[in-house]
């Protein structure tokens, strides 16, 4: 394995803070030059430093070759259903807020990693609003990380996928043996997938309903989790609902979301959500 001075270590881990927000200052050496050795093979750099100044410049090929740093460098562990008591919020918030066919809800799944997060909340959107579900909410997936989006949008066929996502959904729900049968293209069709580094503003205008950003900024220097958490508390309309992973918390202590659930906020005027109080 090729060694990572402190030098090229420094280099790297500000242009991963620039780009992405990761917070590769302490204890993180080994983890990075253990992760970057497959891009000194690909670019064929001898050394670290010949790595960080071919990363670090304006031309085409670093800015190419950046994305595939951050990529190595980003963590896209996920899984369908992943923390369920969320899914049963989700299906409170869709009846709740439901607007008719003319006004589709807004939700984003913020940091959607390869797409099990985004097509549980569509399948979960498919059981509430039945097969005509996009007509009552539209998905924006989007990930900093254009290979695990590229996996996410190319999920369609595998069988074992659209068991899980079934027997997820009736747990959540607690319909086990009633919930519909799908194709991942009727899932699919409800989502709209976008690279977008959550430190960078969004191109979209109008708030949002419903926004998972699960498992994201816990990867995030400090600062940059509170800014990156204060851009989704004014995303999120003020009836939403907005759902943290599970190391995650909300870090604006002036907000007025309440938290409902472990690591689930509701906007002020939410009427889905049982009150509990703030821990
Ligand atoms: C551990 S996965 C979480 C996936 C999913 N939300 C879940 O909870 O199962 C973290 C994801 O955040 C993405 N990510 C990291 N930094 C990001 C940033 N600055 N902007 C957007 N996504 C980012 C990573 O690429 C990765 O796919």
């Amino acid at each position: 394995m090729i060694s990572l001075p402190d030098s090229a270590f420094r280099r790297l881990s500000s242009l991963a803070l620039a780009e992405a927000g990761l917070d590769l200052q302490e204890g993180k050496q080994s983890f990075v030059a253990s992760r970057l050795q497959k891009r000194l093979r690909a670019t064929g750099a001898q050394d670290f430093e010949v790595y960080a100044s071919l990363v670090e410049g304006s031309d085409p090929a670093a800015v190419e070759e950046r994305q595939y740093l951050i990529s190595a460098l980003t963590t896209n562990v996920t899984s369908v259903f992943r923390e369920p008591h969320h899914f049963a919020l989700l299906a409170r918030a869709l009846k709740a807020l439901d607007r008719g066919r003319s006004d589709p809800l807004r939700i984003w799944s913020a940091g959607c990693s390869t797409g099990e997060e985004t097509l549980s909340m569509a399948m979960i959107c498919r059981c509430v609003f039945g097969p005509a579900w996009i007509a009552h909410a539209r998905i924006l997936a989007t990930d900093i990380d254009y290979i695990s989006l590229s996996i996410a949008k190319s999920q369609f066929g595998d069988p074992s996928l659209i068991v899980a996502l079934q027997d997820g959904a009736a747990a959540a729900l607690g319909t086990r043996g009633d919930t519909p049968r799908v194709d991942i293209s009727d899932l699919q069709a409800g989502i709209t997938y976008l690279r977008h580094s959550l430190i960078e503003p969004l191109p979209v205008p109008r708030p949002f309903d419903i926004i998972f950003c699960r498992n994201v900024t816990i990867y995030f220097a400090a600062d940059i989790q509170r800014t990156v958490q204060a851009d989704l508390i004014d995303r999120l309309a003020p009836d939403g609902l907005l759902c943290l992973g599970h190391s995650e918390r909300l870090l604006i202590e002036d907000s007025d979301l309440r938290l409902i659930g472990q690591t689930s906020y509701a906007g002020k005027s939410s009427s889905f959500a049982e009150i509990v109080p703030c821990r």
